[in-house]
């Protein structure tokens, strides 16, 4: 059996550990870090708890990293790492170079998923691909392979997109409410419209412009709606967001923080 490793046991461990335990039924070894949920979660699921991360390591195949970022190398660092071995770092703007040095002789790879792991609907991007961590990975959702690194810097631009994809939820459901819609009436609305699109995009063979034409019919609702969000800058607004973290992840500063 393969024995996974957590190292790193906070919120996006937790989301992804709930994900593997949905399915007990052929469920690797789980042994988890010492420090922050990592008791808690023991002690709820029946998992290992490591003393250390030296024991952890050497009892394991498969580590995943989730420190945050500016810990990640340190956490890694001086470990009894294997050339067999597979390090899993969810860690954002951590360039694989970096940790290949700190776990050598151990195999790297990058992912990064979503707290929607603990669902088992996250998308969750990977580069480079392993055969072996792919079937675990797919537990928590889709798996979207990578070509090089460059390309899963670009990726990662939509883990803050899932979070701005939040916050614009929760304005559809404060400007619902405001309307006159009760709360949570309003909150599911607003979210499930969200999945709604998402869901024909991903799905549906058309191109996503046929999808959006198909929508916004000359003098409509939708139309509208688009014509306002253009004068306000919105699609500018959104690519310079996308811009800034993307910079950011390039420039090493979201190594350095949290
Ligand atoms: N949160 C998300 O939605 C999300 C999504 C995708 C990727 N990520 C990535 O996932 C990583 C973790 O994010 P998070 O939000 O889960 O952070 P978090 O809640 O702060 O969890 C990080 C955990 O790592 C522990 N830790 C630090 N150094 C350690 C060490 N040497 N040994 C054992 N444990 C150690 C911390 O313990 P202490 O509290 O004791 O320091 C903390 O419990 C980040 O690198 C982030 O880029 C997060």
């Amino acid at each position: 059996m393969t024995r996974i490793a957590f190292l790193g046991v906070g919120h996006l461990a937790e989301a992804m550990i709930e994900g593997f335990l949905r399915d007990r039924q052929e469920l690797p070894h789980l042994a988890l870090s010492p420090r922050g949920h990592g008791p808690k979660l023991a002690k709820r699921h029946g998992l290992e708890l490591a003393e250390r991360n030296d024991a952890l390591v050497s009892g394991s195949d498969i580590v995943f990293l989730a420190t945050r970022p500016g810990d990640a190398i340190a956490a890694i660092s001086n470990l009894p790492w294997r050339p067999e071995h597979i390090l899993v770092s969810a860690c954002a703007g951590v360039p694989l170079a970096q940790l290949e040095r700190a776990a050598a002789p151990a195999r790297v790879m990058r992912i990064m998923p979503l707290t929607a792991a603990s669902l088992g609907a996250s998308p969750t991007t990977a580069f480079p691909s392993f055969p072996e961590v792919h079937p675990l990975l797919a537990r928590l959702g889709p798996v979207i392979a990578l070509e090089n690194e460059a390309q899963f810097e670009t990726a990662t631009v939509s883990a803050a997109i899932y979070g701005w994809v939040q916050s614009l939820i929760g304005l559809g459901r404060d400007w619902s409410v405001a309307h006159g819609m009760s709360p949570e009436a309003a909150r599911q609305l607003a979210a499930t419209t969200f999945v709604a699109a998402g869901r024909m995009i991903a799905e549906r063979p058309e191109p996503v412009e046929t999808l959006i034409a198909n929508l916004a019919t000359p003098g409509g609702i939708t139309e509208r709606g688009l014509a306002v969000l253009s004068e306000h800058s919105v699609q500018e607004g959104w690519t310079a967001a996308c811009d800034a973290v993307l910079a950011k992840l390039m420039d090493g500063s979201a190594g350095r923080c949290p």
